[in-house]
């Protein structure tokens, strides 16, 4: 079992035995909206998450996610969530200020 817990949309939790799934299809499968404006291809870092605790239990950086990191648009403590899975235990995060969608009430 893992669980993804994003806390500033009032700590909405997802809890799931399928660490295949990228962590955006896992938010998407459960009702949630998450910004993806190039389809989920690893092209556009619309997508990235802040995370809070848990890094080390997601799978290793894609090549797209090492290019951005190199080019600045990717901060320590961000990830992207079209290319990364959720391996073990719990990943806790928030949406970026920069990926808010404007129908949706974040929490803080
Ligand atoms: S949706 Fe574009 S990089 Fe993830």
């Amino acid at each position: 079992m893992v669980r993804i817990r994003i806390q500033n949309l009032g700590n909405r939790s997802i809890e799931t035995e399928n660490t295949e799934r990228k962590v955006i299809e896992l938010i998407h499968e459960n009702g949630i909206d998450w910004m993806h404006a190039c389809g989920k291809k690893g092209r556009c870092t619309t997508c990235k998450m802040h995370i809070l605790a848990g890094q080390e239990h997601l799978s290793p950086e894609t090549p797209e996610e090492l290019n951005f990191r190199t080019l600045g648009r990717l901060l320590p403590d961000e990830r992207l969530a079209c290319q990364a899975n959720i391996l073990q235990g719990e990943l806790i995060l928030r949406v970026p200020e920069t990926s808010k969608l404007s129908h949706l009430t974040y929490t803080e």
